[in-house]
């Protein structure tokens, strides 16, 4: 992969060799997140330093490309190249969300708690709140005090629970409605007419006088974004 400046990257299993003219610097990519639906992203350390990588791949063009919020101006020189500095509170944020101990990915105590290793149905601690999803799937950077966040910040589409929570069909049913609805959250996600029977279940037929569809309700109102190349996100605040 090269750059318009000219600096070239050329990965392998250890990680990343850049150069820039007879210049040249190894990297190992220690940490790799993301299970990769969208994109994996390389987090490094440099000394005591945390790094997150410059390129990301993505999985919709099956290539790398620049990793959301670095610089679209060619990187200046190496160490640029290497990726953004981040604050060792920010880069243990990766983890928490993304890790649980030394295994990667998320695992039953994330949700379950410590003694939930091997919850069974009867020992279980459970919090099917969207809260609780929300510790991770949201923005911990800002809140949105908009009725269209999505308008206010395209890229909140990311976090699911900005949009679901301004939606009129949360905020009408009492704390009826949350993630898990829809969503098991021991399984990827669905085609999105799977869901319409939780649709249906609120919305009876007759109050669809005005709505030309009985299926796959989410397509039209729950519509698909791309706020950055090559990632798509479920607008999940469901609308008119
Ligand atoms: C507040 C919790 C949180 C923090 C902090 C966080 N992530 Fe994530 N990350 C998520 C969630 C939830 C998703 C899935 C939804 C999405 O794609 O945004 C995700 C998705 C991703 C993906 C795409 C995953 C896929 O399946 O393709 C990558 C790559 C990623 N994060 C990297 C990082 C890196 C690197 C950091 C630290 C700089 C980080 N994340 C910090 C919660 C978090
Ligand atoms: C992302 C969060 C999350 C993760 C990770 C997770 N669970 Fe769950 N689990 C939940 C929630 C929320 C519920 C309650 C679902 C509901 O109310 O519909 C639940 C329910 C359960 C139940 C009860 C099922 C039932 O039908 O009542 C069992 C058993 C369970 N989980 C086991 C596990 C095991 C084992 C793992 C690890 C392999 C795991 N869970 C990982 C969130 C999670
Ligand atoms: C737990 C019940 C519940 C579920 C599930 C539910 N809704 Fe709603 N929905 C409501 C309520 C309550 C309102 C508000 C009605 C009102 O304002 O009179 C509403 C409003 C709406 C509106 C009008 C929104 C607006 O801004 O005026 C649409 C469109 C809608 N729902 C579609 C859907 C679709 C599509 C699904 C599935 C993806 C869904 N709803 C799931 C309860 C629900
Ligand atoms: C400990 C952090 C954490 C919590 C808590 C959490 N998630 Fe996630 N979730 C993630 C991350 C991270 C991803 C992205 C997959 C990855 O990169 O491992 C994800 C992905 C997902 C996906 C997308 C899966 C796919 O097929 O693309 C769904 C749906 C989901 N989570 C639902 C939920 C629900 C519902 C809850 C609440 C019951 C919940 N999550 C709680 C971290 C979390
Ligand atoms: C082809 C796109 C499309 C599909 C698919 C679709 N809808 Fe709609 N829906 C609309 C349009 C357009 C309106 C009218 C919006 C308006 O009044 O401005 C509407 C209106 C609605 C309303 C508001 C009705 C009112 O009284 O204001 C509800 C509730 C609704 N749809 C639910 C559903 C459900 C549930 C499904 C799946 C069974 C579904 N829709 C499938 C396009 C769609
Ligand atoms: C009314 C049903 C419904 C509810 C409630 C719901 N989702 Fe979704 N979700 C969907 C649909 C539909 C998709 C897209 C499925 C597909 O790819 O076709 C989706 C996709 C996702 C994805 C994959 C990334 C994306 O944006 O496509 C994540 C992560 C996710 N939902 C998390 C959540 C969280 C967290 C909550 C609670 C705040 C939630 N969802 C509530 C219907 C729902």
């Amino acid at each position: 992969m090269r750059e318009r400046g000219g600096i070239t990257y050329t990965y392998d299993s250890q990680g990343v060799k850049i150069r820039q003219g007879t210049a040249e610097r190894v990297i190992a990519l220690t940490w790799l997140f993301g299970a990769g639906h969208y994109a994996r992203t390389p987090v490094f350390q440099n000394g005591d330093q945390w790094v997150e990588h410059r390129l990301s791949w993505y999985a919709a063009p099956g290539r790398l490309s620049l990793t959301p919020g670095h610089s679209l101006q060619p990187a200046e020189d190496l160490d640029k190249a290497g990726g953004i500095t981040q604050s060792t509170a920010n880069a243990q944020r990766c983890f928490a969300c993304h890790k649980t101990g030394d295994r990667p990915g998320v695992h039953c105590e994330n949700c379950h708690g410590a003694q939930g290793n091997h919850p069974t149905a009867n020992t279980i601690r459970r919090d099917s709140s969207v809260a609780a999803c929300a510790t991770c799937h949201r923005s911990p950077a800002r809140e949105y005090a908009s009725p269209m966040p999505e308008v206010e910040d395209p890229l909140s589409v990311r976090f699911a629970p900005v949009g679901f929570l301004v939606s009129k069909c949360y905020q009408k049913s009492a704390g009826k409605f949350t993630c898990v609805s829809c969503h098991d959250p021991h399984q990827s996600v669905a085609a999105s007419a799977t869901y319409d029977k939780t649709c249906t279940g609120c919305h009876a037929p007759k109050a669809k006088a005005a709505c030309p569809r009985a299926l796959d309700c989410a397509s039209c109102h729950m519509p698909k974004s791309t706020p950055a190349p090559y990632l798509t996100f479920t607008d999940h605040r469901i609308r008119k």
